[in-house]
C-alpha cells in the first residue's frame, strides 16, 4: 500500500509544481487593489475586474496561447505595468486560477 502511495505522490508531483494554487488565484484576482488612472481619474480600488470582464478571457482573438503564454506574458505583463506587486508564485496561482475557469490549456 505505502508503495502505492509513493508512485502516485512521484507521478503526480511534477504537475503540482508546474501550476499553481487555483483559490489563491481566485483570491488574489478578485481582492488585489491597486492605484491607476481609469478614464483620466486616479483611483486606488482597481482591480484586475477593472479592465477585464470574464468574456474578454474567451473571446475569439484572445491573445494567450498556451498556459506558459497567458502566465509569463500576460499575468505577469499587467502585473508588472499595473505595479500590483505580486510575487512569482502568486502570478502562477492566478494564471492557474485563470487557465481552469477560462483557457483551458494544458498545464
Ligand atoms: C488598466 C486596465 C487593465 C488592468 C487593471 C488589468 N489589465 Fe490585463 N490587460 C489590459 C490590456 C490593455 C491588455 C491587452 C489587451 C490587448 O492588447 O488587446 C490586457 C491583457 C491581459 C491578458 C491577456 C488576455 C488574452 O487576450 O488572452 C490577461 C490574462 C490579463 N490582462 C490579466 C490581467 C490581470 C491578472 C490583471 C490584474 C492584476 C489585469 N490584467 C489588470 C489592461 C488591464
Amino acid at each position: 500500500m505505502k508503495k502505492i502511495a509513493l508512485i502516485a505522490t512521484l507521478l503526480v508531483s511534477p504537475l503540482a509544481l508546474a501550476s499553481g494554487d487555483p483559490e489563491s488565484g481566485q483570491d488574489l484576482y478578485d481582492n488585489t487593489e491597486f492605484s491607476r488612472s481609469i478614464n483620466g481619474e486616479m483611483r486606488d480600488d482597481v482591480t484586475c475586474a477593472t479592465c477585464h470582464q470574464p468574456s474578454f478571457y474567451t473571446r475569439k482573438d484572445r491573445l494567450a496561447s498556451s498556459f506558459k503564454n497567458l502566465e509569463q506574458a500576460w499575468v505577469q505583463g499587467c502585473n508588472d505595468t499595473m505595479n500590483v506587486g505580486w510575487f512569482p508564485e502568486e502570478v502562477t496561482d492566478v494564471a492557474t486560477y485563470l487557465n481552469r475557469k477560462y483557457y483551458h490549456f494544458d498545464e
